[in-house]
């Protein structure tokens, strides 16, 4: 799938069932960071400040036209994390089990890194991945990312410490692969 066919929509107070759902499926939920909210409390202060501070937060919807409306089809996240070196973190991306197998994931994250870079000005977008989250490794990479090294056994999810993988895309790399 290509971005022209899937928009990003910032997420409002509305779509707060949506994504703690989307976020709570057994198919979703594991490959999370466990310290995600998890409740409709803990969540609105995030939605807020995506709407208060876009170009330092976002919360965001993905969305597909499904005849010739637009459909919720999973969810994706940033936050700014240095602000002299333009620096952001991919945050939660989810494709909703319904949506999977046509490349929504590698697609949203593209979309993604190009808002970001060209018209939020960010120079560097980074990103975790679980070390057991072998497709959310390949999806990742299918967007772009390098893969920069492996900080061993830093998370502690039940029942086990595992890696977290790190991969990051510049801006002149989406640019020169455009
Ligand atoms: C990761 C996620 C967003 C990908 O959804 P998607 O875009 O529909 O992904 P697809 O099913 O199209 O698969 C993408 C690629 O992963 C590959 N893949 C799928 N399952 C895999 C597995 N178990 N091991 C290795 N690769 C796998 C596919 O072959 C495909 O590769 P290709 O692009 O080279 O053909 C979705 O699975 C999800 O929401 N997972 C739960 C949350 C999560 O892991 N988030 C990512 C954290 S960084």
């Amino acid at each position: 799938m290509s971005e022209s066919e899937l928009r990003l929509r910032r997420a409002t107070v509305y779509d707060i069932d949506y994504l703690l759902a989307l976020q709570a499926g057994p198919e979703v939920s594991p490959f999370l960071a466990v310290g995600r909210p998890s409740t409709h409390e803990e969540l609105l202060p995030e939605i807020e400040r995506s709407l208060v501070e876009p170009e330092a937060f976002g919360r965001l919807l993905i969305e597909i036209p499904i005849e010739r409306e637009w459909r919720l089809a999973g969810a994706i996240g940033f936050e700014r994390t240095n602000r002299r070196s333009r620096i952001a973190r991919l945050g939660p991306l989810a494709v909703h089990p319904d949506f999977r197998g046509s490349g929504l994931g590698a697609a949203a994250i593209h979309e993604l890194a190009r808002i970001l870079f060209a018209e939020f000005g960010y120079h560097r977008l980074e990103a975790t991945v679980y070390g057991f989250n072998e497709r959310g490794m390949v999806v990742v990479e299918s967007a772009g990312f390098v893969r920069e090294g492996v900080r061993r056994r830093a998370y502690w999810v039940e029942p086990d410490w595992v890696d977290g993988v790190e991969f990051a895309l510049l801006a002149d790399e989406l640019e020169a692969e455009a």
